[in-house]
């Protein structure tokens, strides 16, 4: 299965996605840990993040959109995957559309995280990650909802949208995407 999820920064996407790829077997691609690791290590799509991750900006669409197109043509995701943290504008929602057409893929979901601003801050907050920093994470929220949310509008005008409330534990929103996916059954 292919999925994507959506959500502001700290609506729980990393987790989510952790416990689904674990019950699937499939991998899992999160930019955001992605280009962390890249800054720790000084390789060079790190490099080119760098300064917008650390001030909670998005890294320019060409970097990310090509950084995709390699990793989705690598040998272990022929069984599925699960994007984390893209696309996050209409521009890379569109490439990868485009992408996974010339692939002859679909997409079977995108999952959104529907998380209260308020608990957005306050869980970015406890973390205390570099970008968890007030100014940034505020940073952050207000990009999601110029940049994110009209792709939550694209994908439910292509009836691909599983809009969940992000607001529960994560046992429960972890029980309400399965629910919403089909997959309850397997995972009992
Ligand atoms: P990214 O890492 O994707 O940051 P983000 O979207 O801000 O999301 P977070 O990682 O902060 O949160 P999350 O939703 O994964 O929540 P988590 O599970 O950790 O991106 C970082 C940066 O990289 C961006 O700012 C940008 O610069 C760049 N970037 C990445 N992708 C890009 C792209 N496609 N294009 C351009 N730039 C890009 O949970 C948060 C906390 O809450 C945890 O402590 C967790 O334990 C807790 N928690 C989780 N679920 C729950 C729950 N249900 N109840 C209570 N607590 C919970």
């Amino acid at each position: 299965m292919r999925f994507v999820i959506l959500g502001g920064p700290g609506a729980g996407k990393g987790t989510q996605a952790g416990l689904l790829c674990k019950k699937l077997q499939i991998p899992l691609i999160s930019t955001g840990e992605i280009l962390r690791k890249g800054i720790r290590s000084q390789s060079t799509i790190g490099q080119q993040a760098q300064s917008y991750v650390e001030k909670g900006e998005l890294v320019p669409d060409l970097i990310m959109i090509e950084f995709i197109r390699e990793r989705l043509l690598q040998g272990d995701v022929g069984k599925g995957w699960l994007l984390e943290g893209y696309p996050r504008t209409a521009f890379q929602a569109e490439e990868l559309d485009f992408l996974l057409d010339e692939l002859k893929q679909q997409l079977d979901w995108a999952i959104w995280l529907k998380v209260s601003e308020s608990s957005l801050i306050e869980r970015s907050l406890n973390r205390g990650r570099m970008d968890d920093r007030i100014d940034i994470i505020q940073r952050r929220i207000d990009l999601f909802y110029e940049r994110t949310i009209p792709i939550v509008e694209y994908y439910e005008y292509r009836q691909r949208l599983l809009t969940i409330n992000g607001d529960l534990s994560p046992e429960e929103v972890e029980q309400e995407i399965l629910i919403a996916t089909n997959l309850l059954k397997s995972s009992s």
